[in-house]
């Protein structure tokens, strides 16, 4: 018998474990899971729940930093809505969205597919189709004219016609026309379809860097890290063929100061390019845009 007060570890009700042993309690944990009928989820579980009690014990987490780390997990979701997206924003401080993109990407990249980026929180639906050679900046844009010409192909190089080109970028303020009530509606945005030669092209401003939003949890992480804040000057493209993934990929201005420290760890590689001077004052850029032959499956639109 024990007193009143104190509880000894045989004491420890029903599921009979021992409560100073972390290994019995993470196969419990486990065993738990095991009937998950989900097969995917079932080993998605069993690794988050491995690595989440293996994090605990290598951190030697306190209660009070428990109760920190959900709180703050709390606020990412009270933060969000369908204008502005925190979750995403952490996914991409972290580095995950760029490891989980590359990583996906990985059998297309060794074939010579081009590289891919995250999509971020700015790409918006229902961009206006637009014309070939068409500008997508309001004639009082101000800013550096761009030339983006491109060609939209599969791995073998073969030309893919008719292929959706969505783009988006960044004024040369560093804000998105939904950030900047000076912008009209849809500016720095547009659709394009590819021609008989699986081209493109468009004229637009060219775009500078920007911070990410740092007024929710993220923003106080950051702080906390000592990080900078800055996205190097980039244009988006997603890119839609039949028969074909999905590419969303940047290209970034290697002349930019963040060149080589994006916060969310997107410029990498062949993804920094020199915007060409034009000899009168312009820009130009030329892309390739490789796709993977396969099923494809549109990444979820953050705007509306
Ligand atoms: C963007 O490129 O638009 C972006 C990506 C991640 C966080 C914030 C912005
Ligand atoms: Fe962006």
């Amino acid at each position: 018998m024990t007193g009143a007060n104190t509880m000894h570890t045989h004491d420890l009700p029903s599921a009979g474990l021992s409560a100073s042993d972390p290994a019995e309690l993470l196969a419990a944990v486990l065993r738990a899971n095991a009937g998950t009928s989900n097969a995917r989820l079932k080993q998605v579980m069993d690794a988050l729940i491995r690595h989440v009690h293996a994090f605990a014990l290598d951190v030697d987490l306190t209660p009070a930093e428990l109760d920190l780390a959900l709180d703050f997990l709390v606020r990412i979701g009270q933060a969000s809505g369908p204008r502005k997206n925190e979750g995403i924003l952490l996914a991409d401080i972290l580095g995950l969205a760029t490891l989980v993109q590359l990583r996906g990407a990985r059998e297309a990249l060794a074939r010579g597919g081009t590289e891919p980026a995250l999509v971020g929180p700015f790409w918006r639906a229902h961009q206006p189709v637009r014309a070939h050679g068409e500008s997508v900046a309001t004639a009082d844009t101000p800013g550096a004219p761009l030339l983006v010409k491109g060609r939209v192909c599969s791995l073998d190089g073969s030309p893919l016609v008719g292929a959706r080109v969505e783009t988006w970028q960044a004024s040369p303020q560093g804000l998105y026309e939904n950030q900047d009530p000076e912008q009209e509606d849809m500016n720095l945005r547009g659709v394009f379809l590819t021609d008989a030669q699986g081209r493109f092209h468009f004229r637009s401003v060219r775009p500078a860097g920007y911070p990410v939003p740092v007024d929710g949890p993220c923003g106080e992480l950051l702080a906390a890290q000592g990080r900078g804040v800055m996205r190097p000057a980039h244009l988006h493209f997603i890119v839609v063929a039949d028969g074909h993934k999905v590419l969303a990929t940047q290209y970034f201005d290697i002349e930019d100061p963040h060149a080589h420290e994006d916060v969310v760890f997107g410029a990498v590689g062949s993804l920094l390019r020199r915007f060409e001077p034009d000899g009168h004052g312009g820009f130009g850029l030329d892309i390739e845009l490789r796709l993977e032959p396969g099923e494809p499956h549109l990444p979820h639109c953050p705007l509306p």
